[in-house]
């Protein structure tokens, strides 16, 4: 297995954006697709699938195991702790499958009317090629981990069939960088974690070296559409978020992982609801885009209320 490159370059790249320019649309996506071609990783031949897991190992860091630190947590055996890890860690990337089917479908609506041959459009081809390979990692990882794929409620999955149908630029982008950003925060904590099982470590690294650029891309667009948008849908971009965020936080963990490890369902919810530590996770993995959103408008009025009661930004 190759090393995956330094990060810092593209971290670089990625704050800063935090100094509120706006860029030319084609020279943004000129950058990007040189990092691409630099750093771009074939998940099939780049890890070592056939390697066994590690005994004693976790297969997510136990801070950001959802129950960590409740009372129910500290009556679990440290197996059972583990198998919840490793249940989690096949909830989020059934999550990270349904959040990239969802902006492929996004990217090529984006596209649809835009100059065939532009940066911007190849670009956003090879950001849907980047998917395309993450989606079929993540199957690749479930199915690895022995634990089942765990698809969001009916209820969301079709809410989000409507949304990703009917949501204007601004909209779209706004939900790409929900669904990416935090599930980032927690991957830039899991790859260097030694800790951790290492396919797991694998793919978090191919993930969030390949992200750095997709979260710039919907950065720099975002950004662009919230000045040029008219004011009836940069408001509209406000509400659709806030529901977005309150989607995103209810359905971030399966709470079928918890009845399968052994756990008392309602009891499990309950507990992560009124964990200290949770709120805490969930709001630091957010507040980079939160503080993003904020600057450039998207935070105010009903679609604030919208995000504080998601629990994904402080009152
Ligand atoms: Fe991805
Ligand atoms: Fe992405």
């Amino acid at each position: 297995m190759t090393t995956a490159p330094d990060i810092a370059p593209m971290e670089r790249e990625v704050l800063s954006d935090a100094l509120g320019l706006l860029k030319d649309r084609e020279q943004v996506a000129e950058r990007l697709l040189e990092s691409s071609r630099k750093h771009s990783f074939d998940p099939d031949t780049e890890l070592d699938w056939d390697a066994s897991w590690e005994e004693g190992k976790w297969y997510w860091p136990p801070e950001l195991v959802s129950l960590y630190d409740t009372p129910l947590w500290k009556r679990m055996s440290e197996e059972q702790r583990m198998d919840l890890s490793r249940h989690e860690a096949a909830s989020l990337a059934s999550l990270g499958i349904w959040f990239e089917v969802i902006l492929m479908q996004l990217l090529v609506r984006h596209i649809y009317d835009k100059p065939l041959t532009s940066n911007h459009v190849r670009y956003a081809l090879t950001e849907i090629a980047d998917e395309c390979r993450h989606s079929m990692m993540f199957a690749r990882l479930i199915t690895q981990g022995g634990a089942p794929a765990y698809p969001v409620s009916r209820f969301h999955h079709n809410l989000a069939r409507l949304l990703k149908t009917v949501s204007t630029t601004p909209g779209s982008f706004t939900a790409t960088l929900l669904g990416e950003e935090i599930l980032d925060w927690m991957q830039r904590l899991t790859f260097p974690d030694e800790r951790v099982q290492t396919l797991v470590r694998g793919v978090t690294r191919i993930h969030v070296i390949e992200e750095a650029r997709h979260v710039r891309y919907a950065r720099e667009e975002l950004r662009r559409q919230m000045v040029d948008c008219p004011r009836w849908e940069a408001e509209l971009t406000r509400i659709s978020s806030g529901e977005a965020a309150r989607v995103f936080s209810i359905s971030f963990v399966n709470p079928q992982v918890y009845e399968n490890v052994g756990l008392n369902k309602q009891e499990a919810i309950a507990q992560v609801k009124a964990s200290g530590h949770r709120k805490e996770v969930m709001q630091s993995g957010a507040k980079r885009l939160t503080d993003f959103l904020d600057e450039i408008g998207v935070l105010r009025g009903v679609g604030r209320k919208l995000w504080v009661s998601s629990g994904l930004l402080p009152k």
